[in-house]
């Protein structure tokens, strides 16, 4: 079986999904209690690939070093190389060169979740003689992703955001390469966005006369790069989990599909799956409704969420009411005061939005 390597870009700064993004890395934050990141690392691995080389950035990298690791926990090595520069995917592709080798490689986005992993994928083109291959899928808003337009189930050209697409497939932000890919990246010019684009490489393979082999993907996939995506992908991933439970439930009711990790306890509460509830989280006397993802050492209590993830350590207590549709980060505090006079007293980072009923 050929070789494949892969490459997954974890640079990037995240500014559409600040303020979580002023203190840790956008391929991080976590759906459903698990880094974005970490879903590409096992698909990945699930597709037999044992070698993965993450770029990552300067601000975020040392970040995800640390969480991911050596790759020692997947069974496989993981390897980090420094863009200096957001100067592009395909500079990004340039800079993991000497990483990868003459191997042949499965490079995806960091943000990026596929439902159904790359496995297929990687197989076919383990098997196939094609010199890359894309995977699109149809969507709504075309113009703001790379566009393919294919011709007798042949790609003839890819434009990246073309304010007037010739079609509705996007390119997802998996892709499987050749070392050719390198020479291709080395020939291109930045973009109006002053980038090195991986589409303008790959329409350079097309223009040189390389078989560039399209599948559209008919699972959900995910660019998780905006806070309504990332919501949208919990839900996604949610919907898929199956119940276990672990830790400690005193005098509630637990239905349906609940992730309860050992070591969290809930005491009076419902809690009504698909919801995943962390290592260390304390709940009591709290409805948790569907689609919600409370983190590690969350503490929530006397108050009702629905659709909502929780970062590691927040906190929510005696909400009159119901949290709903929220992302709230790590170690924030919504709670109830009872200091007068009866105000809003909020402490409140960059960027940030509050709405109130
Ligand atoms: C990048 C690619 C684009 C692709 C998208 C998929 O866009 O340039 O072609 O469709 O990822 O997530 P970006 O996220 O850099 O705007």
């Amino acid at each position: 079986m050929t070789t494949l390597r892969g490459l997954i870009l974890s640079g990037g700064s995240g500014t559409r999904l600040r303020p979580l993004t002023y203190t840790s890395a956008k391929q991080l934050v976590p759906v459903a209690n698990k880094p974005v990141l970490f879903y590409g690392i096992e698909a990945m691995v699930a597709a037999g690939i044992e070698d993965i080389t993450i770029i990552i950035s300067p601000q975020t990298g040392d970040e995800i070093r640390a969480v991911a690791g050596d790759g020692s926990r997947w069974g496989i090595r993981l390897r980090y190389v420094v863009q200096e520069q957001p100067a592009g995917l395909a500079h990004a592709v340039l800079t993991a060169e000497e990483s990868l080798g003459s191997s042949p490689f499965a490079m995806y986005l960091g943000d990026n979740l596929l439902r159904d992993g790359i496995e297929g994928f990687a197989t076919r083109f383990r098997e196939a003689g094609a010199e890359a291959l894309i995977l699109l899928q149809h969507v709504p808003n075309p113009s703001s992703y790379g566009v393919a337009e294919l011709e007798d189930g042949r790609v003839v050209r890819l434009t990246e955001k073309p304010a007037e697409p010739k079609s509705d497939l996007a390119l997802v932000g998996v892709y499987m390469f050749r070392p050719s890919i390198f020479d291709a990246c080395r020939a291109i010019q930045p973009s109006p966005r002053g980038e090195l684009e991986i589409t303008d490489a790959i329409q350079w393979l097309i223009d040189s006369g390389k078989v560039i082999e399209p599948h559209v993907v008919t699972g959900w996939w995910k660019d998780t790069g905006q806070w309504a995506d990332m919501m949208e992908a919990n839900r996604l991933v949610l919907d898929a989990i199956e119940r276990d439970i672990n830790g400690e439930v005193h005098e509630s009711d637990v239905e349906g599909r609940v992730v309860l990790e050992a070591g969290a306890r809930i005491e009076r509460c419902r809690i009504r799956g698909p919801v995943v509830i962390g290592a260390g989280a304390v709940v009591r006397d709290a409805y948790v409704g569907p689609y919600t993802a409370i983190g590690p050492n969350c503490h929530v209590d006397h108050c009702e969420i629905e659709n909502s993830i929780l970062l590691e350590g927040a906190i929510i207590a005696d909400l009159e009411t119901r949290l709903e549709g929220s992302l709230i980060g790590r170690n924030v505090r919504v709670r109830r005061s009872q200091s007068k006079p009866k105000a809003y007293r909020l402490l409140v980072g960059d960027n940030s939005e509050i709405k109130i009923p």
